[in-house]
């Protein structure tokens, strides 16, 4: 692939600092985005553009953001919508405010994030989406169930996203990491908020210390994953010749976990198949 305008969400550090690396490595170019620009300086030196994006924007704010964007270099090829982050806390105890953060985060202004770019794809009929997921969409974790209820509302979210949208020259990629060592485990991003309930505090004690004990432990290389997400846009490396997917797991932790939820859904499928399938009118 010649070389391509991408506009990243998120780039202060972890996956997102790793794109605009690479990318500007490889020669393309690159609109760099953050809610404060300020922490992404070093790379306007390096020769990114860069924009403030806050994915707790509403529409209209986003859809400036884009035009601003589009402005730059008067075209984007490439969206990676990256940002978010992670929320702890037990499901029965949760605020409505933090859930609806991570709610908007992922969801609503990642998905805000697209929509303000259609309009330029659709009428160029060509671009790419690259959403970026997790394994939490596969599988509900005690403590985690905004972050995984989020993933997981993303993952449809961009499975109807891309049906309504491949015919019109545009592709979608979501990508489902497993763990990786960026700064999303860091004490200063991910929320911890401590329950009320006694019940829950000897699983909360345990896992937020296990959680906060993984942070720079996890074994996915950022900038080996980056640099395969980018192989597969581009269909360069070992992704060359091969057909654009609409999904891909990254580290062998995703690969396993998305394996074992695939396995096991089967074999319920199978074992409950008869009274399931036992509900239409005779
Ligand atoms: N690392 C993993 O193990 C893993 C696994 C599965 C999925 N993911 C996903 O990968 C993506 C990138 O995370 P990461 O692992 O690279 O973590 P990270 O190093 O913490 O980076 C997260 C980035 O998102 C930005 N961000 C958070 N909230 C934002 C908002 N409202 N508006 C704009 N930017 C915001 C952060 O900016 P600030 O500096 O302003 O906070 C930061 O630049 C996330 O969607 C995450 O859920 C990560």
């Amino acid at each position: 692939m010649a070389s391509r305008v991408w506009l990243i969400t998120g780039t202060t550090s972890g996956f997102g600092a790793e794109f605009v690396k690479n990318l500007l490595a490889r020669g393309d170019k690159v609109i760099a985005t953050a809610r404060d620009t300020s922490k992404i300086k070093h790379f306007s030196s390096q020769g990114a553009a860069t924009l403030e994006l806050d994915l707790s924007a509403d529409q209209s704010a986003l859809n400036q953001t884009i035009e601003k964007a589009i402005e730059i270099y008067g075209q984007i090829d490439v969206v990676v919508n990256n940002a978010g982050y992670s929320h702890f806390g037990i499901f029965e105890d949760e605020s409505y405010e933090n859930t609806m953060k991570q709610y908007q985060t992922h969801v609503f202004g990642t998905m805000g994030v697209a929509r303000a770019c259609l309009p330029h794809f659709r009428s160029r009929k060509a671009g790419t989406f690259v959403f970026l997921g997790s394994i939490a969409a596969w599988g509900g974790m005690p403590a985690l169930s905004s972050y995984c209820g989020s993933k997981a509302a993303l993952r449809t979210s961009v499975e109807t996203f891309q049906a309504e949208t491949q015919s019109l020259g545009i592709r979608t990629l979501l990508v489902e990491p497993g763990f990786f060592r960026t700064e999303l485990l860091n004490s200063n991003n991910a929320r911890y908020a401590e329950t009320n309930i006694d019940d829950y505090k000897p699983l909360t004690e345990g896992l937020f210390k296990q959680f906060k004990q993984y942070h720079q432990q996890q074994p996915g290389d950022p900038a080996k994953g980056v640099q395969r997400i980018i192989d597969v846009v581009k269909g360069e490396g070992e992704a060359a010749g091969k057909d654009f997917p609409t999904t891909l797991a990254l580290g062998p932790d995703a690969v396993d976990a998305i394996r074992k939820k695939c396995n096991d859904t089967l074999k319920l499928l199978e074992e409950w198949e008869s009274l399931s399938s036992s509900t239409n009118f005779d």
